[in-house]
């Protein structure tokens, strides 16, 4: 049994008491990728940004809100699991300041300061030891798979990772030509044409195999 850490969904980073700024990740791949572990035998930690779906019953939630909030979570899970996936859409950035109540809409234009957020998945890969880290690289179907898996290897060695998930935006499902697993060893797995839920199982035995290898005796 592998313990299996994932981190999912978007993260919310607020203005004030009820403005935020975030993405429309639905929160279904990692939710996906936690019934396959579970599924397969394995153990099932999610740190999940605000989301409607259901997580499955079986796996652990850390439930968080922000990216401060969603690495500061997964950097405590982290020494307790085997093998971190990172299905999140961390907002790249948060307000600079976050102001209390809800100020008053104001006429005109007006600019809002942001600083960039941690790269949760980065930070834990860069002391991973044996653990076994993988992450996802979504891509513009605009680019072509052969230029998304491109950047989605380049993704892989700067945040040390040990495969990237490369999917492209734009496309339906996870497709025969728009979704791989690129291995830091240089093979690419094409993924068939298939529902979340599949892919999620091979993406799960993708990195369970890593691991063993890497902790084989
Ligand atoms: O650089 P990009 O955002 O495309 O990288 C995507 C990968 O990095 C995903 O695995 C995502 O979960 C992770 N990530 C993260 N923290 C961020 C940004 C991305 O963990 N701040």
């Amino acid at each position: 049994m592998v313990a299996i850490l994932i981190t999912a969904g978007p993260t919310r980073e607020y203005l004030d008491d009820v403005r935020f700024l975030s993405n429309a990740s639905s929160g279904r791949m990692g939710c996906a990728l936690a019934e396959a572990a579970l599924g397969a035998g394995h153990r099932a930690t999610l740190v999940l940004g605000p989301v409607e779906v259901a997580p499955p019953s079986g796996a652990v939630v850390i439930s968080v809100v922000s990216a401060l909030e969603m690495q500061a979570a997964a950097e405590r899970a982290f020494d307790a699991h085997d093998v971190l996936i990172a299905a999140a859409a961390v907002a790249d950035w948060r307000p600079a300041e976050r102001l209390a109540g809800k100020p008053p809409r104001q006429a005109g234009r007006t600019t809002i300061e942001l600083v960039p957020n941690p790269d949760v998945v980065a930070g834990l890969a860069a002391r991973k030891g044996g653990r076994v880290v993988l992450g996802f690289a979504l891509e513009s179907v605009s680019a072509g798979f052969p230029a998304a898996v491109d950047r989605g290897r380049r993704k892989l060695v700067a945040k040390h990772l040990d495969a990237v998930v490369v999917n492209l935006y734009g496309a339906s499902g996870c497709g025969a030509a728009e979704c791989g697993i690129c291995h830091a060893d240089g093979r690419d797995e094409v993924l068939p044409r298939t529902d979340k839920r599949r892919a999620a199982d091979r993406m799960v035995a993708a990195a369970v195999a890593l691991w063993q290898e890497r902790n084989a005796r």
